[in-house]
């Protein structure tokens, strides 16, 4: 049984050959890197090695028995960022306190703090794109300083907040009219990646906070069914887009863009409606000038925000619109209040630290977990998972090292979830009974937001503490048989348990919280990036799909058969399609 209190079939020392290895797994190919060597490799550090021989040891125990020795164990294996609500209790993993000092001399060994300390200096961090990595200025208070070049950020940063609220001002009070003098009633986002996925999550969250008379749409798919969808039964002229894209050049964006712009010009008979009813946020003034909107009505990004780290940005400007300026400034205070946990706190007592080395726990060292499961016990959550997958995949999906080189051991899980309780009637049969370890975080509220039903909300915290239960203490052939079970069916009742969680428990779900939860996960990713020697603020793995689409779109446009530069099979498949397509 490899989740269970017997000995697993692989010994987390000698990781098994993979069937589906990645293409550098196994024999390093020649060095790619311009800098080959430079740094040094963290599967050869004596701190890794360390943990590597220990992980034999605690592959043998059980929760149970791990519970059962310390009864303390619930209330010392916790942790607490004060001034931001959130309470972390990671006794349910599998970890002895000699884990987690050994976990703890490697992120010392890592130099976590150095290379921390470094993104908050403004120091070019991502060194694949030679960028500096300042998202922490997003929400920086006025008075702070964010050096970057020699130059203060910081200033910048708030003229765009200004900006932002006399907008979101403008729009909510029904001063900001449309092209034909009628109140906006529709604010639909256009963008995507995380030009998308920071603001719809955000906006699902924080919908308690919204203002309800306005109506929120997101735009981010190709599928031009997304738009019509989003589009269909709105009137043109009480609406106005906001086209995020940090580049202005992203086909997707720029497509959908287009659509709303042919849709409200020529709808409302007039080109000059574009002026009331667009707004772009992005770095790339000329883009979006040559696009048709005005630089007046444009909100500036810069380049040392990554996409999947900008909601925070003018980005965010749907979520302001939706929640009003002061709530977006409390979701911010949040990010800065877990930026200043993360600053200060010691490892040991320091949130992100502890998850994002439990992670590299649970994925390099316990049975190479491949996955994490985000089970948040709020609907008000259910796109929280959708946005942690980009921001952790896109992040840690990495291959090679900082060098060039190719990494010796897994990097980013698969992150995936869906909120609680529904989860538990689906595919929480897998997390319980299959024979993957899937570590799961468990994220639940003390209070329910304003209008829910407090005698509900204690039933689904209920759930969350039995599942956290169930997952770590499972039910053992003997409770099983002591219940009266058949013996013939006894085992397909037995529930192994050992199976890791992480809890982490908030006060109540505010703008505040939320800012600071994401800011937990952000920093989480970033221990994980410093401790496998990985540029997490990278992503060239999205280009080549990019690429080639361009091509086949001109490819399937044509109308003249050519020899086809694909493989076979592509050839095929294109081929197929044409002779089926509907054409524009
Ligand atoms: O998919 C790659 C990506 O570059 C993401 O990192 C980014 O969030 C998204 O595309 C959107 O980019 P942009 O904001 O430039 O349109």
């Amino acid at each position: 049984m490899p989740i269970g209190s017997t000995p697993p079939p692989r010994t987390p020392a000698t990781p098994p050959a993979r069937p589906s290895a990645p293409p550098t797994a196994g024999k390093p190919p020649a060095a790619p890197s311009a800098r080959p060597g430079k740094s040094i490799r963290p599967a050869s550090r004596p701190e890794w090695l360390a943990l590597k021989t220990h992980a034999g040891k605690v592959a043998t125990t059980h929760l149970r028995d791990i519970f059962k020795a310390d009864e303390r164990r619930g209330s010392r294996l916790c942790a607490e960022a004060l001034g931001t609500g959130i309470y972390i209790d990671y006794s349910k993993n599998r970890v002895t306190d000699e884990t987690m000092q050994l976990l703890m001399k490697l992120a010392a060994a890592s130099e976590i703090g150095k290379h921390r300390d470094a993104m908050f200096a403004g120091q070019k961090i991502n060194t694949t794109e030679d960028r500096a990595v300042l998202h922490v200025a997003l929400r920086a208070p006025r008075s702070a300083m964010f050096n970057l070049d020699g130059r203060n950020v910081v200033p910048e940063v708030h003229a765009v907040l200004e900006q932002m609220m006399t907008f979101a001002g403008k729009i909510r009070s029904g001063e900001w009219r449309g092209n034909s003098g009628r109140r906006i009633r529709n604010v639909i986002n256009i963008g995507i990646g995380g030009s998308d996925l920071g603001p719809v999550m955000a906006y699902e969250a924080l919908k308690a906070f919204s203002q309800r008379e306005l109506t929120f749409r997101f735009i981010s798919n190709v599928d031009g069914a997304d738009f019509h969808e989003a589009t269909r039964d709105l009137d043109p002229g009480e609406t106005v887009f906001i086209v995020c894209s940090k580049t202005f050049t992203t086909l997707e964006t720029l497509t959908n863009a287009q659509a709303a712009k042919d849709w409200v010009v020529t709808t409302m008979r007039d080109p000059k409606a574009v002026a009331k009813h667009f707004v772009a946020v992005s770095s790339n003034l000329e883009e979006v000038r040559k696009f048709g909107i005005d630089p007046a009505n444009m909100f500036a990004m810069w380049d040392w925000v990554g996409g999947r780290y900008s909601m925070d940005s003018a980005i965010g400007l749907s979520t302001m619109i939706a929640i009003g300026p002061e709530n977006f400034r409390a979701l911010l205070a949040g990010f800065h209040a877990m930026d200043n946990h993360f600053r200060t706190a010691p490892p040991e007592r320091n949130l992100p630290i502890l998850m994002g080395m439990l992670g590299i726990w649970n994925t390099n060292f316990l049975f190479g977990a491949e996955t994490v499961a985000v089970l948040p016990y709020s609907n008000y959550l259910k796109r929280f998972p959708a946005y942690l997958q980009q921001l952790t995949m896109e992040s840690n999906g990495k291959h090679v090292d900082l060098d060039g080189m190719p990494v010796a051991f897994e990097t980013g899980p698969i992150y995936w979830g869906e909120p609680g309780t529904n989860g538990q009637h689906s595919f929480y049969q897998l997390i319980h009974q299959g024979t993957r370890l899937i570590p799961c975080d468990l994220i639940g509220f003390c209070q329910p937001v304003e209008g829910s039903s407090p005698a509900q909300h204690d039933l689904l915290m209920a759930n969350l503490f039995a599942q956290g239960e169930a997952l770590a203490f499972g039910k053992t052939l003997e409770q099983v048989i002591a219940e009266g079970v058949p013996s013939a069916l006894a085992p397909h009742h037995v529930c192994q348990g050992n199976r890791p969680s992480t809890t982490i428990l908030v006060e109540k779900l505010t703008p505040q919280t939320l800012g600071s939860l994401i800011a937990l996960y952000e920093h989480a990713v970033f221990v994980r990036g410093v401790v496998w020697n990985i540029d997490s603020f990278d992503q060239f793995g999205v280009e080549l799909g990019k690429q080639l689409a361009k091509g086949t779109a001109a490819e399937i446009a044509s109308s003249k058969p050519g020899k086809s530069a694909h493989d076979s099979s592509t050839a095929a498949l294109i081929k197929r399609y044409q002779r089926f397509r509907k054409a524009p």
